[in-house]
Protein backbone atom coordinates (compact mmCIF):
# COMPACT_ATOMS: atom_id res chain seq x y z
CA UNK A 1 0.00 0.00 0.00
CA UNK A 2 1.52 3.51 -0.59
CA UNK A 3 2.49 5.58 2.18
CA UNK A 4 0.88 9.17 2.90
CA UNK A 5 2.03 12.79 3.93
CA UNK A 6 0.45 13.67 6.98
CA UNK A 7 0.92 17.09 7.84
CA UNK A 8 1.69 19.15 10.79
CA UNK A 9 0.87 22.41 10.29
CA UNK A 10 1.00 25.58 12.84
CA UNK A 11 -2.32 27.45 12.57
CA UNK A 12 -1.56 30.60 14.19
CA UNK A 13 1.04 33.33 14.17
CA UNK A 14 3.97 30.31 14.00
CA UNK A 15 6.09 29.56 17.20
CA UNK A 16 3.40 27.04 18.05
CA UNK A 17 5.60 24.45 19.35
CA UNK A 18 5.96 22.63 16.21
CA UNK A 19 9.49 21.96 16.44
CA UNK A 20 8.51 19.59 19.76
CA UNK A 21 5.33 18.04 18.00
CA UNK A 22 7.30 17.03 14.76
CA UNK A 23 10.82 15.11 17.04
CA UNK A 24 7.83 13.04 18.98
CA UNK A 25 6.02 12.28 15.88
CA UNK A 26 9.65 11.60 14.17
CA UNK A 27 9.27 7.33 15.24
CA UNK A 28 6.10 7.05 13.39
CA UNK A 29 7.79 7.75 9.89
CA UNK A 30 10.31 7.08 7.55
CA UNK A 31 10.49 10.53 5.87
CA UNK A 32 10.66 14.38 7.58
CA UNK A 33 10.44 17.00 5.17
CA UNK A 34 10.23 20.91 5.01
CA UNK A 35 8.43 22.28 2.38
CA UNK A 36 8.43 26.11 2.98
CA UNK A 37 10.01 29.14 4.67
CA UNK A 38 14.00 29.21 6.02
CA UNK A 39 16.01 30.28 8.92
CA UNK A 40 13.24 32.50 9.33
CA UNK A 41 11.86 29.37 11.37
CA UNK A 42 13.21 28.70 14.84
CA UNK A 43 11.96 25.13 15.77
CA UNK A 44 12.84 24.35 19.61
CA UNK A 45 13.25 20.64 20.39
CA UNK A 46 14.22 19.47 24.28
CA UNK A 47 15.07 15.97 24.98
CA UNK A 48 17.20 14.40 27.65
CA UNK A 49 18.63 17.65 28.89
CA UNK A 50 19.74 18.55 25.29
CA UNK A 51 17.71 22.22 23.73
CA UNK A 52 18.13 22.51 20.56
CA UNK A 53 17.21 25.26 17.73
CA UNK A 54 16.45 24.49 14.38
CA UNK A 55 15.65 26.89 11.50
CA UNK A 56 16.28 24.91 8.52
CA UNK A 57 17.11 21.41 9.07
CA UNK A 58 14.29 19.46 9.65
CA UNK A 59 13.17 18.15 13.33
CA UNK A 60 13.07 14.45 12.12
CA UNK A 61 17.10 14.90 12.70
CA UNK A 62 17.50 13.52 16.14
CA UNK A 63 15.89 10.06 14.70
CA UNK A 64 18.85 7.65 13.51
CA UNK A 65 16.10 5.93 10.92
CA UNK A 66 14.58 8.51 9.55
CA UNK A 67 15.45 10.55 6.05
CA UNK A 68 15.46 14.43 6.44
CA UNK A 69 14.63 16.08 3.24
CA UNK A 70 14.72 20.33 2.68
CA UNK A 71 11.86 20.71 -0.36
CA UNK A 72 12.09 22.83 -3.30
CA UNK A 73 9.54 24.88 -1.33
CA UNK A 74 11.85 26.34 1.11
CA UNK A 75 15.04 28.71 0.97
CA UNK A 76 18.24 28.19 2.03
CA UNK A 77 21.09 30.17 2.97
CA UNK A 78 24.33 28.21 2.76
CA UNK A 79 26.60 29.95 6.16
CA UNK A 80 23.70 29.55 8.48
CA UNK A 81 22.86 25.66 7.29
CA UNK A 82 26.40 25.22 8.01
CA UNK A 83 26.43 26.74 11.21
CA UNK A 84 23.06 24.64 11.92
CA UNK A 85 24.91 21.69 10.54
CA UNK A 86 28.12 21.69 11.94
CA UNK A 87 26.27 22.43 15.59
CA UNK A 88 24.78 18.83 15.04
CA UNK A 89 27.96 17.52 13.60
CA UNK A 90 29.49 18.45 16.98
CA UNK A 91 26.64 17.30 19.09
CA UNK A 92 27.44 13.77 17.88
CA UNK A 93 24.61 13.29 14.85
CA UNK A 94 28.06 12.94 12.87
CA UNK A 95 25.92 10.81 10.06
CA UNK A 96 23.32 13.57 8.86
CA UNK A 97 25.16 13.84 5.88
CA UNK A 98 23.82 10.65 5.10
CA UNK A 99 20.61 10.84 6.82
CA UNK A 100 19.36 14.78 5.15
CA UNK A 101 19.13 15.62 1.81
CA UNK A 102 18.40 18.76 0.05
CA UNK A 103 16.05 19.60 -3.05
CA UNK A 104 18.00 21.12 -5.83
CA UNK A 105 14.89 23.20 -6.35
CA UNK A 106 15.15 24.91 -3.52
CA UNK A 107 16.23 28.48 -3.94
CA UNK A 108 19.66 30.05 -2.01
CA UNK A 109 19.40 33.08 0.43
CA UNK A 110 22.01 35.51 -0.85
CA UNK A 111 23.99 37.47 1.59
CA UNK A 112 22.72 40.62 -0.34
CA UNK A 113 18.96 39.30 -0.05
CA UNK A 114 19.43 39.93 3.68
CA UNK A 115 20.74 43.46 2.91
CA UNK A 116 17.90 43.98 0.37
CA UNK A 117 15.41 42.39 3.30
CA UNK A 118 16.59 45.01 6.12
CA UNK A 119 16.67 47.87 2.81
CA UNK A 120 13.13 47.30 2.55
CA UNK A 121 12.29 47.48 5.82
CA UNK A 122 14.23 50.67 6.65
CA UNK A 123 12.23 52.17 3.09
CA UNK A 124 8.98 50.79 5.50
CA UNK A 125 9.54 52.70 8.44
CA UNK A 126 6.46 52.62 11.03
CA UNK A 127 4.76 50.18 8.67
CA UNK A 128 7.66 47.86 8.29
CA UNK A 129 6.63 44.24 8.65
CA UNK A 130 8.98 43.25 11.38
CA UNK A 131 10.74 40.25 9.51
CA UNK A 132 13.27 38.21 11.10
CA UNK A 133 15.92 40.03 8.60
CA UNK A 134 17.23 36.61 7.30
CA UNK A 135 16.70 37.58 3.43
CA UNK A 136 13.28 35.48 3.16
CA UNK A 137 10.88 37.94 1.07
CA UNK A 138 13.63 39.06 -1.00
CA UNK A 139 14.67 35.43 -2.17
CA UNK A 140 11.16 34.60 -2.46
CA UNK A 141 10.71 37.38 -5.34
CA UNK A 142 13.64 36.21 -6.93
CA UNK A 143 11.80 33.54 -7.48
CA UNK A 144 8.92 34.44 -8.45
CA UNK A 145 10.72 37.08 -10.88
CA UNK A 146 12.40 33.76 -12.10
CA UNK A 147 16.15 35.11 -12.18
CA UNK A 148 16.61 33.63 -8.44
CA UNK A 149 19.70 30.95 -7.92
CA UNK A 150 19.03 27.33 -6.79
CA UNK A 151 20.51 24.71 -4.81
CA UNK A 152 21.22 23.08 -7.71
CA UNK A 153 23.13 25.95 -9.53
CA UNK A 154 26.10 25.63 -6.96
CA UNK A 155 26.61 22.58 -9.20
CA UNK A 156 26.02 23.96 -12.17
CA UNK A 157 28.02 27.60 -13.33
CA UNK A 158 27.63 28.65 -10.05
CA UNK A 159 30.13 31.31 -10.49
CA UNK A 160 28.66 33.29 -13.28
CA UNK A 161 25.25 32.92 -11.95
CA UNK A 162 26.04 34.23 -8.58
CA UNK A 163 28.38 37.17 -9.80
CA UNK A 164 24.94 38.30 -12.25
CA UNK A 165 22.55 38.16 -9.42
CA UNK A 166 24.83 39.71 -6.85
CA UNK A 167 24.98 42.73 -8.83
CA UNK A 168 21.62 43.06 -9.75
CA UNK A 169 21.20 43.36 -5.86
CA UNK A 170 23.97 45.42 -5.60
CA UNK A 171 22.60 47.91 -8.06
CA UNK A 172 19.09 47.39 -6.08
CA UNK A 173 20.75 48.79 -2.86
CA UNK A 174 22.49 51.66 -4.84
CA UNK A 175 19.77 52.64 -6.15
CA UNK A 176 17.43 52.34 -2.96
CA UNK A 177 20.90 54.61 -0.96
CA UNK A 178 21.22 51.88 0.85
CA UNK A 179 25.27 51.44 1.07
CA UNK A 180 26.45 51.41 4.02
CA UNK A 181 27.70 47.86 4.10
CA UNK A 182 30.38 45.83 4.19
CA UNK A 183 29.82 42.37 2.23
CA UNK A 184 33.17 40.22 2.46
CA UNK A 185 33.32 38.96 5.23
CA UNK A 186 29.62 37.53 5.46
CA UNK A 187 30.10 36.79 1.86
CA UNK A 188 33.27 34.76 2.80
CA UNK A 189 31.35 32.46 5.07
CA UNK A 190 28.14 32.30 2.46
CA UNK A 191 30.67 30.70 0.46
CA UNK A 192 32.70 28.53 2.55
CA UNK A 193 28.48 27.38 3.28
CA UNK A 194 28.58 26.53 -0.44
CA UNK A 195 31.32 24.49 -0.37
CA UNK A 196 29.81 22.76 2.92
CA UNK A 197 26.42 22.10 1.45
CA UNK A 198 28.13 20.46 -1.78
CA UNK A 199 29.31 17.79 0.53
CA UNK A 200 25.67 16.68 1.50
CA UNK A 201 23.61 15.14 -1.37
CA UNK A 202 21.39 17.62 -3.61
CA UNK A 203 18.95 15.71 -5.10
CA UNK A 204 15.07 16.04 -7.02
CA UNK A 205 13.74 15.61 -3.71
CA UNK A 206 10.38 15.14 -5.60
CA UNK A 207 10.97 12.03 -7.22
CA UNK A 208 12.37 10.87 -3.86
CA UNK A 209 9.50 11.16 -2.16
CA UNK A 210 7.65 9.90 -4.66
CA UNK A 211 9.25 6.97 -5.04
CA UNK A 212 9.56 6.34 -1.34
CA UNK A 213 5.58 6.71 -0.86
CA UNK A 214 5.33 4.34 -3.83
CA UNK A 215 7.08 1.93 -1.41
CA UNK A 216 4.99 2.39 1.65
CA UNK A 217 6.99 4.88 3.35
CA UNK A 218 4.75 7.25 5.30
CA UNK A 219 6.32 11.03 5.16
CA UNK A 220 5.65 13.92 7.88
CA UNK A 221 5.72 17.51 6.11
CA UNK A 222 6.90 19.96 8.48
CA UNK A 223 5.49 23.22 8.52
CA UNK A 224 7.07 26.40 9.38
CA UNK A 225 5.88 29.85 10.50
CA UNK A 226 1.79 29.65 10.80
CA UNK A 227 -1.10 29.56 8.99
CA UNK A 228 -2.01 33.67 9.16
CA UNK A 229 1.64 34.23 8.19
CA UNK A 230 0.76 32.78 5.04
CA UNK A 231 1.09 34.78 1.91
CA UNK A 232 -2.30 34.72 0.75
CA UNK A 233 -3.90 33.67 4.18
CA UNK A 234 -2.47 35.46 6.35
CA UNK A 235 -2.64 39.03 7.55
CA UNK A 236 -1.56 40.46 4.49
CA UNK A 237 1.19 42.84 4.56
CA UNK A 238 2.25 41.60 7.55
CA UNK A 239 2.94 37.81 6.75
CA UNK A 240 5.97 36.14 5.19
CA UNK A 241 6.45 35.09 1.60
CA UNK A 242 5.62 31.35 1.31
CA UNK A 243 3.08 29.42 1.38
CA UNK A 244 2.64 27.66 4.68
CA UNK A 245 -0.34 26.09 4.38
CA UNK A 246 -1.78 22.86 2.99
CA UNK A 247 -1.42 23.72 -0.03
CA UNK A 248 2.67 24.98 0.12
CA UNK A 249 3.04 20.93 1.11
CA UNK A 250 1.70 19.92 -2.50
CA UNK A 251 3.91 22.61 -4.22
CA UNK A 252 7.13 22.50 -2.00
CA UNK A 253 7.66 19.22 -1.75
CA UNK A 254 5.90 17.78 -5.27
CA UNK A 255 3.52 15.52 -4.21
CA UNK A 256 -0.21 15.17 -5.38
CA UNK A 257 -3.73 16.45 -2.72
CA UNK A 258 -4.49 12.56 -2.82
CA UNK A 259 -1.03 11.80 -1.39
CA UNK A 260 -1.90 13.61 1.88
CA UNK A 261 -3.76 11.87 5.01
CA UNK A 262 -3.88 13.77 8.26
CA UNK A 263 -3.41 17.18 8.64
CA UNK A 264 -2.48 17.73 12.55
CA UNK A 265 -2.88 21.54 12.90
CA UNK A 266 -1.37 22.67 15.98
CA UNK A 267 -1.66 25.98 18.76
CA UNK A 268 -1.04 27.11 21.60
CA UNK A 269 -3.41 27.31 24.89
CA UNK A 270 -3.12 31.22 24.47
CA UNK A 271 -2.50 32.88 21.47
CA UNK A 272 1.66 35.04 20.55
CA UNK A 273 2.55 36.60 17.63
CA UNK A 274 5.97 38.45 16.45
CA UNK A 275 6.94 41.23 14.61
CA UNK A 276 4.30 44.02 13.27
CA UNK A 277 0.72 43.19 12.02
CA UNK A 278 -2.99 43.21 13.88
CA UNK A 279 -3.64 40.93 16.64
CA UNK A 280 -7.58 41.31 17.95
CA UNK A 281 -6.81 39.24 21.16
CA UNK A 282 -2.98 41.20 21.97
CA UNK A 283 -3.04 42.00 25.17
CA UNK A 284 -1.36 45.58 26.49
CA UNK A 285 -1.62 44.86 30.51
CA UNK A 286 -0.07 42.83 33.25
CA UNK A 287 -2.14 39.43 32.22
CA UNK A 288 -0.25 39.94 28.34
CA UNK A 289 3.24 40.00 30.42
CA UNK A 290 2.64 37.03 32.98
CA UNK A 291 1.87 34.47 29.91
CA UNK A 292 4.73 36.38 28.47
CA UNK A 293 7.19 35.53 31.57
CA UNK A 294 5.13 32.04 32.28
CA UNK A 295 5.66 30.98 28.85
CA UNK A 296 8.71 32.24 27.86
CA UNK A 297 7.84 33.85 25.14
CA UNK A 298 11.01 35.31 23.39
CA UNK A 299 11.35 34.71 19.98
CA UNK A 300 13.82 31.49 19.15
CA UNK A 301 15.53 33.13 16.21
CA UNK A 302 15.99 36.96 16.95
CA UNK A 303 15.15 37.30 20.97
CA UNK A 304 12.18 39.87 20.30
CA UNK A 305 9.86 39.72 22.72
CA UNK A 306 6.12 37.94 21.01
CA UNK A 307 3.32 39.78 21.32
CA UNK A 308 0.72 37.78 24.34
CA UNK A 309 -3.20 37.47 23.73
CA UNK A 310 -5.58 34.81 24.65
CA UNK A 311 -6.73 32.18 22.45
CA UNK A 312 -8.48 33.26 19.18
CA UNK A 313 -11.36 31.10 17.52
CA UNK A 314 -12.02 33.14 14.94
CA UNK A 315 -7.89 32.67 13.56
CA UNK A 316 -8.20 28.43 14.20
CA UNK A 317 -11.89 28.49 12.46
CA UNK A 318 -9.96 29.66 9.82
CA UNK A 319 -6.76 27.88 9.48
CA UNK A 320 -8.51 24.62 10.51
CA UNK A 321 -10.59 25.41 7.17
CA UNK A 322 -8.34 26.54 4.81
CA UNK A 323 -5.45 23.81 5.81
CA UNK A 324 -8.89 20.79 6.15
CA UNK A 325 -7.24 19.64 9.93
CA UNK A 326 -8.25 16.26 10.65
CA UNK A 327 -6.41 16.75 14.41
CA UNK A 328 -5.33 19.13 16.41
CA UNK A 329 -3.05 19.57 18.95
CA UNK A 330 -2.74 21.83 21.80
CA UNK A 331 0.76 23.37 23.14
CA UNK A 332 1.54 24.83 26.52
CA UNK A 333 -1.24 24.21 28.53
CA UNK A 334 0.32 24.26 31.51
CA UNK A 335 1.35 28.26 30.73
CA UNK A 336 -1.84 29.06 32.21
CA UNK A 337 -1.93 26.92 35.34
CA UNK A 338 -2.19 29.74 37.85
CA UNK A 339 -4.72 31.65 35.92
CA UNK A 340 -8.67 32.37 38.03
CA UNK A 341 -10.03 33.44 34.91
CA UNK A 342 -9.69 32.07 30.88
CA UNK A 343 -10.70 34.30 28.16
CA UNK A 344 -11.49 32.80 24.63
CA UNK A 345 -12.11 34.88 21.66
CA UNK A 346 -15.44 33.37 20.08
CA UNK A 347 -15.80 36.46 17.64
CA UNK A 348 -14.55 40.10 16.70
CA UNK A 349 -16.58 43.29 16.55
CA UNK A 350 -16.23 46.25 14.64
CA UNK A 351 -18.11 49.71 14.73
CA UNK A 352 -20.85 47.70 15.41
CA UNK A 353 -20.87 44.43 13.45
CA UNK A 354 -19.84 41.35 15.18
CA UNK A 355 -18.19 38.35 12.84
CA UNK A 356 -17.41 34.58 13.49
CA UNK A 357 -15.67 34.51 10.17
CA UNK A 358 -12.03 36.28 9.71
CA UNK A 359 -12.18 39.82 8.29
CA UNK A 360 -10.35 40.63 4.90
CA UNK A 361 -7.99 42.97 7.10
CA UNK A 362 -8.51 42.04 10.84
CA UNK A 363 -6.96 46.09 11.72
CA UNK A 364 -9.24 47.70 14.13
CA UNK A 365 -11.06 44.34 14.76
CA UNK A 366 -11.64 44.18 18.22
CA UNK A 367 -12.01 40.76 20.16
CA UNK A 368 -15.33 39.13 22.08
CA UNK A 369 -14.50 37.35 24.86
CA UNK A 370 -16.30 34.31 27.00
CA UNK A 371 -15.02 33.95 30.21
CA UNK A 372 -14.19 30.29 31.74
CA UNK A 373 -12.90 28.85 34.98
CA UNK A 374 -9.16 28.79 35.05
CA UNK A 375 -7.84 24.87 36.14
CA UNK A 376 -5.20 26.11 39.11
CA UNK A 377 -3.46 23.15 39.11
CA UNK A 378 -0.06 22.10 37.91
CA UNK A 379 -0.51 19.92 34.49
CA UNK A 380 3.53 19.71 33.52
CA UNK A 381 3.36 16.11 35.95
CA UNK A 382 0.67 14.64 34.02
CA UNK A 383 0.53 12.18 31.54
CA UNK A 384 -2.47 10.66 31.47
CA UNK A 385 -5.91 12.73 30.26
CA UNK A 386 -7.79 10.73 33.27
CA UNK A 387 -5.28 13.03 36.11
CA UNK A 388 -6.23 16.13 33.89
CA UNK A 389 -8.38 18.69 36.51
CA UNK A 390 -12.29 19.08 35.51
CA UNK A 391 -11.66 22.51 34.74
CA UNK A 392 -9.11 21.90 32.11
CA UNK A 393 -10.99 19.14 30.31
CA UNK A 394 -14.05 21.53 30.12
CA UNK A 395 -11.17 23.83 28.25
CA UNK A 396 -10.59 20.54 25.58
CA UNK A 397 -14.36 20.38 25.73
CA UNK A 398 -15.27 23.52 24.81
CA UNK A 399 -12.41 23.87 22.57
CA UNK A 400 -13.25 20.89 20.45
CA UNK A 401 -17.14 21.96 20.40
CA UNK A 402 -16.16 25.10 18.95
CA UNK A 403 -14.06 24.02 16.66
CA UNK A 404 -15.42 20.80 15.28
CA UNK A 405 -12.40 19.12 15.92
CA UNK A 406 -10.48 16.46 17.71
CA UNK A 407 -7.74 18.00 20.27
CA UNK A 408 -5.83 14.40 19.88
CA UNK A 409 -2.35 15.85 21.44
CA UNK A 410 -2.08 18.33 24.69
CA UNK A 411 1.87 19.25 25.58
CA UNK A 412 2.04 20.32 29.06
CA UNK A 413 5.94 21.42 28.72
CA UNK A 414 8.94 21.82 26.40
CA UNK A 415 10.63 18.74 26.91
CA UNK A 416 9.84 15.57 24.57
CA UNK A 417 8.61 13.31 27.56
CA UNK A 418 5.65 16.25 28.31
CA UNK A 419 3.35 14.84 25.87
CA UNK A 420 -0.18 12.91 25.90
CA UNK A 421 -1.81 11.44 23.25
CA UNK A 422 -5.76 11.34 23.85
CA UNK A 423 -7.41 8.27 23.36
CA UNK A 424 -9.27 8.28 19.84
P1 LIG B 1 8.01 26.29 16.64
O1 LIG B 1 8.63 27.40 15.87
O2 LIG B 1 6.57 26.10 16.29
O3 LIG B 1 8.78 25.00 16.57
O4 LIG B 1 8.02 26.76 18.18
P2 LIG B 1 9.24 27.49 18.94
O5 LIG B 1 10.30 26.50 19.23
O6 LIG B 1 9.64 28.74 18.24
O7 LIG B 1 8.51 27.98 20.26
C1 LIG B 1 7.89 27.09 21.13
C2 LIG B 1 8.52 27.28 22.53
O8 LIG B 1 7.71 26.70 23.51
C3 LIG B 1 9.87 26.61 22.67
O9 LIG B 1 10.66 27.34 23.55
C4 LIG B 1 9.50 25.25 23.28
O10 LIG B 1 10.59 24.68 24.03
C5 LIG B 1 8.37 25.63 24.18
N1 LIG B 1 7.34 24.62 24.37
C6 LIG B 1 6.84 23.72 23.49
N2 LIG B 1 5.81 23.04 24.02
C7 LIG B 1 5.64 23.52 25.26
C8 LIG B 1 4.71 23.23 26.32
O11 LIG B 1 3.79 22.42 26.19
N3 LIG B 1 4.85 23.94 27.47
C9 LIG B 1 5.80 24.87 27.65
N4 LIG B 1 5.84 25.51 28.81
N5 LIG B 1 6.70 25.17 26.67
C10 LIG B 1 6.60 24.50 25.51
P1 LIG C 1 8.46 29.37 13.10
O1 LIG C 1 8.65 28.32 12.02
C1 LIG C 1 6.97 33.31 14.20
C2 LIG C 1 7.22 36.45 11.15
C3 LIG C 1 8.20 37.57 11.40
C4 LIG C 1 7.51 38.69 10.67
C5 LIG C 1 6.92 37.99 9.44
C6 LIG C 1 7.78 38.09 8.19
O2 LIG C 1 9.53 29.36 14.12
O3 LIG C 1 7.09 29.29 13.68
P2 LIG C 1 10.06 36.99 7.40
O4 LIG C 1 11.42 37.06 8.03
O5 LIG C 1 9.53 35.61 7.24
O6 LIG C 1 9.95 37.79 6.15
O7 LIG C 1 9.11 37.75 8.49
O8 LIG C 1 6.77 36.64 9.82
N1 LIG C 1 7.82 35.09 11.21
C7 LIG C 1 7.63 34.24 12.22
N2 LIG C 1 6.99 34.40 13.40
N3 LIG C 1 7.52 32.13 13.89
C8 LIG C 1 8.15 31.95 12.71
O9 LIG C 1 8.64 30.75 12.31
C9 LIG C 1 8.26 33.05 11.83
N4 LIG C 1 8.82 33.23 10.62
C10 LIG C 1 8.53 34.47 10.25
O10 LIG C 1 8.34 37.83 12.77
O11 LIG C 1 6.44 39.19 11.43
MG1 LIG D 1 9.68 29.20 16.17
Amino acid sequence: MNGKVDALLGIVFGDEGKGKVVDFFTPRYGVVARFAGGPNAGHTIIFDGHKFVLRSIPSGIFNENTLNIIGNGCVLAPDLFMDEALELENAGYTSIRERLHISRRAHLILPTHRLLDRAYEAMKGKDKVGTTGKGIGPTYSDKAARVGLRVGDILDGFEEKYARLKARHEQTLHDLGFTDYDLSSVEAHWLEGVEYMRRFQLTDAENEINTLLDEGKSVLAEGAQGSLLDIDHGTYPFVSSSSTTIGGVCTGLGIAPQRIGRVFGIFKAYSTRVGSGPFPVELFDATGDRIRELGHEYGAVTGRNRRCGWIDLVALRYAIMINGVTDLVMMKSDVLDGFDTIRICTAYQKDGMLTREMPYNTEGWAAVYDDVPGWKAPLSSIRDEKDFPPAFSSYISRLENELCVPIRIISVGPDRDETIIRSE
